[in-house]
């Protein structure tokens, strides 16, 4: 028996199995119930036990290298692209990850915020939702200033003496900043203001300003027209003109509107200038000494100077966008047309 067991074990580890069916026809031989081996392992039982002990160990080994043999076989076949049902082809190229863009508003924030970083602004933020102090009694407005109106203002319900409401402009965030930090204060915050507006293409109930503000000993409004320029020759080109015109805000005195020239048109004249060749931009002035009071500033030691401006507005004329109620109506079809921005 001892030869037999030598010869079949030669014989197996011979075996080659490439396919299932070659596989079926191993186990078959070898492996079932009535295969080579069980019939060996029956005459295994009738040996003498001195020959049991060198026969056992080599049929034992016999056993493991069919088993071992009809196991490869078996992950072979499942590996086996033509067999196997999810067959995966490796050497394919990858499905493209189709990515999202960035909103133009984000965009825009973002290189706003930048071109102030690079002359040292700091970035602060405000909550949305403000108390009537913050957003228009500590900015100089008269209690029956007309923006407190119903019509310009929502105001939030609720049960405590304040009067809350969403904030009509990041002004108030300059509030919140003068009355926690000391100059010099040199900060710009970005955010989303809201208004009760007639939804058109050039107004919304809710848009987005970033605040500029710097406080310190001796600032003066040719600093204000210094970072002005700056900024509008880094966002729109060195050739860009500017011009500023007398305005007024309870918070700022003097007080001025700054225009540039029209990008559409290039100064020509067009719809969007109203044939003027000039667009606003940014509300400014110097801070009211009564507001660095309000909060808590020296206002014979400090001057300071404060700007708003629209980022919708600033990103119309950058790309050149006609309605404003684009950048809240999630269509794809004008939000994918940034992808390249990114
Ligand atoms: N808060 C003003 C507005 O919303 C803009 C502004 C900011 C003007 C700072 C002057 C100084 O129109």
């Amino acid at each position: 028996m001892e030869s037999k067991v030598k010869e079949l074990t030669a014989e197996v580890g011979g075996v080659s199995i490439t396919n299932p069916e070659d596989a079926e026809q191993f186990r078959l031989k070898y492996l079932s119930k009535k295969g080579i081996l069980a019939v060996l392992f029956d005459e295994f039982k009738t040996l003498a036990p001195e020959e049991r002990k060198v026969v056992g160990k080599q049929l034992n080994e016999l056993k493991q290298l069919a088993e071992q043999k009809f196991a490869q076989a078996k992950d072979l076949s499942s590996n086996n692209g033509s067999s196997a049902k999810e067959s995966i082809d490796h050497s394919l190229p990858s499905e493209p990850v189709d990515l999202g863009s960035r909103h133009p508003i984000s965009l825009v924030r973002t290189s706003i915020v930048d071109i102030f970083n690079k002359i040292g602004f700091t970035i602060s933020e405000g909550p949305e939702i403000e108390d009537d102090w913050h957003n228009f009694g500590a900015l100089n407005f008269p209690d029956d200033h007309p923006a407190r109106d119903m019509q310009d203002t929502f105001f939030v319900e609720s049960d405590y003496a304040e009067k809350w409401l969403l904030r009509t402009h990041t002004s108030s965030v300059q509030v919140r900043v003068m009355k926690n930090q000391k100059p010099p204060i040199r900060t710009i915050s970005p955010g989303r203001v809201y208004r009760n507006e007639t939804i058109s293409a050039r107004a919304h109930c809710q848009f987005h300003q970033v605040e500029g503000l710097y406080v310190d000993e001796g600032v003066s409004f040719a600093d204000l027209k210094q970072t002005l320029y700056y900024f509008v020759h880094e966002m729109f080109g060195e050739d860009i003109k500017i011009r500023f015109r007398p305005s007024f805000f309870p918070f700022t005195e003097p007080s001025a509107e700054m225009d540039i020239t029209c990008i559409i048109c290039e100064g020509k004249g067009c719809p969007v200038c109203k044939q003027s060749g000039w667009v606003e931009i940014l509300g400014c002035g110097m801070v009211h000494p009564k507001v660095l009071e309000n909060c808590g500033i020296d206002s014979n030691k400090y001057t300071g100077y404060a700007f708003g401006m629209g980022i919708e507005r600033i990103t119309m004329l950058r790309y050149q966008i006609k309605d404003l109620r684009l950048f809240f109506e999630n269509d794809m079809r004008f939000l994918s047309q940034f992808k390249s921005v990114l």
